[in-house]
This record gives structure tokens, sequence and C-alpha cells, in this order.
């Protein structure tokens, strides 16, 4: 079966973080054949222009465990407290690879919880928490590219610079690019400086 990333979304909103995260899993997904399915979207829910118009994104209504309710031992749950770490073998075991749709927090507040409880098998991607496009990308680099997780280049907490006079450290890991930075989706990094000058702003 072909590679599937399911992401459940599991807040009540989309907001423009979670948005730019999931256009990057669904570009970099199609680039490399694989699926990517967004689970668990309410009806209710007002998607943001970039996600609606992508070709590539599928948005389903339905939840993970009725789409797969026929392979859910295909299914591996990408799990911060799981105790067996992701290795390219288990491609051979599934063709699921699922994530929590939450947004990284600090310290984390172990909402994959909600996703254990269904009981699918679990794997850990290392002891840092990454964002969901990391945890993706990361997973990808393991399952189809087959590079073992201790050989993935990463970056730890990187700061990253608003201005002249201020940075920010961004308490997740991130997979190292070539040019030494960190891989962020497109738009990440200029959001990231709106934020941090609002939340300036709203200081005074
Ligand atoms: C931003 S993380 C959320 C972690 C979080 N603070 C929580 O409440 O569980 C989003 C998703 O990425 C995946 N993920 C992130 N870091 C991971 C790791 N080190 N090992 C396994 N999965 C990870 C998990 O599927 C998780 O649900």
């Amino acid at each position: 079966m072909t590679l599937t990333f399911v992401v459940e979304h599991l807040d009540p909103e989309l907001g423009p973080w979670s948005a730019l995260e999931y256009a990057c899993i669904a570009r970099e997904s199609k680039e490399n054949g694989a699926q990517f399915l967004l689970t668990s979207v309410p009806a209710s829910l007002q998607m943001p222009e970039n996600l609606a118009r992508m070709e590539e994104l599928k948005v389903e209504r339905r939840s993970v465990e009725e789409i797969f309710a026929d392979r859910k031992s295909r299914v591996c749950l990408l799990d911060p407290a799981a105790t067996i770490e992701l290795s390219p073998a288990d491609r051979d075991d599934f063709d699921v690879f699922l994530f929590g749709g939450i947004l990284g927090d600090d310290p984390p507040r172990d909402r994959t919880s909600e996703l254990r409880k269904k009981g699918y098998a679990g794997r850990r991607l290392g002891p840092q928490q990454m964002t969901t496009d990391t945890a993706v990308r990361v997973t990808r680099m393991i399952a189809q590219q087959r590079i073992p997780l201790d050989k993935i280049p990463y970056l730890d907490h990187p700061e990253l610079r608003i201005n002249e006079h201020e940075s920010t450290e961004m308490p997740f890991r991130y997979v190292k690019s070539s040019d030494g930075k960190p891989i962020m989706p497109e738009g990440m990094v200029e959001l990231i400086k709106k934020d941090a000058d609002k939340a300036v702003d709203d200081l005074f």
C-alpha cells in the first residue's frame, strides 16, 4: 500500500501556524509520492485559504479510526511517549503513519495520549519534541529513504532573530538543511516574527 501520512486534527480551530505546517506536509508528501490525509476535520471548521485551494491536500471529516478500521495493525502512531524508536524496518510492518494535529507546547502536555488511547502501535522519534511537519519529515526520511533516526542531522532549540535587538528560541527539534538552518514550512519564519512583534506591541 502507498505510504500514507495521517494527521488527525485535534484542535477545535485551525490557526495560521497549523495551516503552514499542513500545507508543507501536503506539498512534501506529494513530491515524495506519499499520500497525506488530514482527518477529523469538523464540517464547521473554516479552512484557511492557503489550504482550501491546495489540490494535494485531502481533507477528511472521518477519523483515522473509521478510515482504517480494517487495517488497524498497519497503522503506527508517532508517539513521544512510546518506548520503541522508529526504524527503517518498520516500513515493512506499517503503511500508515499517524500524527497528532496539535501545536507544539512547552512544556509538552501529552495530547498525543488522545490517539494513544485508541490502541495503535507506537514509535518514538527520539526524546525531543518536534513540530508536526518535522515529525512527518523525519518519519519519511526513516520509512521511505531508510535513513536511521540517529543519522538524521538535527537542530535543537534554534534561535530565530526577530530584529536587531531580539531573538526567540524555538523549543523544538528540527531537521537541519544543507545550509545549516532549521527546515521550516514556507512562511513560518515571517509568521513567528510577526507574532513576536505583536507580543511586544501588546506590552505597551
Ligand atoms: C507538536 S507534536 C505535539 C507534542 C505534544 N506537545 C503533545 O501534546 O503530545 C505533534 C505530533 O508530532 C509527533 N511527534 C513530535 N515529536 C515526536 C517525537 N519525539 N516522537 C514521536 N512523535 C513525535 C506526534 O505524533 C505528536 O502528536
